[in-house]
């Protein structure tokens, strides 16, 4: 939540007590360029050992509420009909308001069962942005993804509060050439992830629906990031203001044939599910679901995580549960703002970003300018970003790069995890990096998976600009830091 001080600034203000922590540790200089050499210079294969503030991801590392740790407690763990799918199954009705319920390990198994289902070779699939693993599971079944967003989506700098809207007479003119039949699902992202955690409109949602109902095409949300759209919904939108977040989700889910989810994220477990009120699309997940993820009544998550999960979808719809990463968010992305930082605006729902081709403009996209940013990041802060740029697309069938529309280092936000403290160092490091970017060069690499690259694939430094950036740095900050 956020809260105005007398002087009047505004500040996000924590609603929760904190009651157990973990240890951090900041390692030294000389220790973080040996881990970031080790890691290929892939902050995905970093120990965390070495990493002071982990900001890969807000995925499965969110803080659980006191009520969701005790809810494991009382888990069952049966193999078939355990009792805590039954209370999972009475939050998504409440919450969601569908009526059928499959459990998933998580998001991208949720994103398997559909692609299984859904997804035919020569399928078209529009939606408001890709995500890494969505792509994947959709091409892989031989289908095509559209981006259909609207204008001024990828512009880093801007004042659109709903980025992640879909442009529908891109909408309308896919349906025209490629017939409804075509047409696998529409799919609207919560938060589009690689353009910055940007939220679309409750109203663009509307219409997308009406146009795709219309045609007989079933609308899909992923609601992954579902509490915080619904929050910007709230502070963005009008009409919307005086509604709870918990109407707003509602009203959102009214729009849509099925939904899907990373429970890693709104809900703050590791798990993920498949919703909807359609019996068929119901029975043809179902199927598949034993092979692939385990019984419907787990559907390949613990119990302990599946009990967990009911009450982290009552609590995503508190203001403060909301709010809470949100609006951390916006006073970090406002003080890299002030720093004349390049950071992506508006603030987003689940990371402050960083636009790297204005941060390191003398590195070309061939030698990956997200990368580049997000091992320097490491290197001088310790604080761990993850690379949202070309690294996360894989090439194209001749072997070619495919370009990221936009190159971004996203520093994520966990809920109920950092701190205004924490922000604040990192925005100082970040303008320390700011300072002295002619040190840092391009990237190439040295060892490359032909799907889903970044996630294992290791670089090398073009030139030994990591050991020079490590030698500016204890210059000015000694050894310690
Ligand atoms: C929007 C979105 N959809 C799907 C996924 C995949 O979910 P998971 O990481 O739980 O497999 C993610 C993960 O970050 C995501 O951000």
């Amino acid at each position: 939540m956020q809260v105005k001080l007398s002087n009047g600034k505004i500040i996000p203000i924590e609603m929760h007590k904190i009651k157990i922590v973990q240890k951090a540790r900041l390692a030294p200089i000389g220790e973080r360029l040996t881990a970031i050499e080790g890691a290929g210079y892939n902050t995905f294969l970093l120990r965390t050992r070495d990493v002071f503030l982990d900001m890969l991801t807000d995925s499965g590392t969110n803080a659980m509420s006191d009520n969701q740790l005790a809810a494991m407690m009382v888990a069952d763990d049966a193999y078939a009909g355990g009792e805590s799918y039954y209370k999972l199954l009475d939050s998504v009705r409440e919450v969601l308001g569908f009526e059928f319920c499959l459990p998933t390990h998580q998001g991208r198994a949720a994103e398997h069962l559909l692609a299984k289902v859904f997804v035919k070779p020569g399928d078209q699939i529009p939606m408001n942005y890709h995500f890494t693993t969505t792509k994947a599971h959709f091409e892989l079944c031989g289908g095509t993804v559209h981006e259909i967003f609207c204008d001024g989506a990828l512009e880093t700098t801007s004042t659109n509060q709903f980025k992640g809207n879909i442009d529908l007479n891109k909408l309308k003119a896919l349906i025209e050439k490629y017939g409804p039949k075509k047409i696998s699902f529409v799919r609207m992202e919560c938060t589009t992830n690689l353009i910055g955690g940007q939220p679309f409109a409750m109203g663009n949602l509307r219409e997308v629906s009406a146009m795709a109902r219309k045609n007989g095409i079933p609308v899909v949300i992923d609601t992954s990031l579902v509490s915080e759209n619904a929050y910007f919904i709230k502070r963005r939108e009008k009409g919307y203001e005086n509604k709870s977040i918990g109407e707003i989700i509602k009203e959102m889910m009214s729009y849509a044939d099925l939904t899907y989810m990373s429970g890693r994220k709104s809900t703050c477990v590791r798990g993920g599910l498949i919703a909807t009120n359609d019996k068929t699309f119901f029975n043809r997940v179902r199927e598949w679901l034993p092979v692939y993820e385990g019984f419907l009544t787990y559907g390949g998550m613990s119990s302990k995580e599946v009990e967990a999960m009911a009450v982290g979808m009552r609590e995503m719809c508190e203001y403060e549960v909301a709010s809470s990463s949100a609006d951390l968010i916006q006073y970090f992305v406002d003080q890299m703002v002030e720093a004349g930082l390049p950071a992506v605006t508006p603030a987003g729902g689940l990371a402050g970003h960083l636009d790297a081709m204005k941060f390191l403009p003398h590195i070309p996209q061939s030698q990956y300018p997200a990368g580049c940013l997000a091992a320097a990041v490491y290197l001088v802060s310790g604080a761990r970003p993850m690379e949202r740029g070309t690294v996360s697309m894989d090439r194209d069938k001749n072997g070619n790069d495919v370009f990221s529309d936009i190159e971004l280092a996203r520093l994520a936000v966990p809920r109920r995890v950092y701190t205004m403290a924490h922000m604040e160092y990192v925005v100082d490091r970040l303008k320390w990096l700011m300072a002295h970017r002619d040190l840092v060069a391009g990237l190439k690499f040295v060892e490359e998976p032909p799907v889903l690259r970044f996630f294992f694939g290791r670089l090398a430094p073009l030139g030994d600009w990591g050991s020079k950036l490590a030698a500016a740095f204890k210059a000015d900050f000694g050894d310690a830091c």
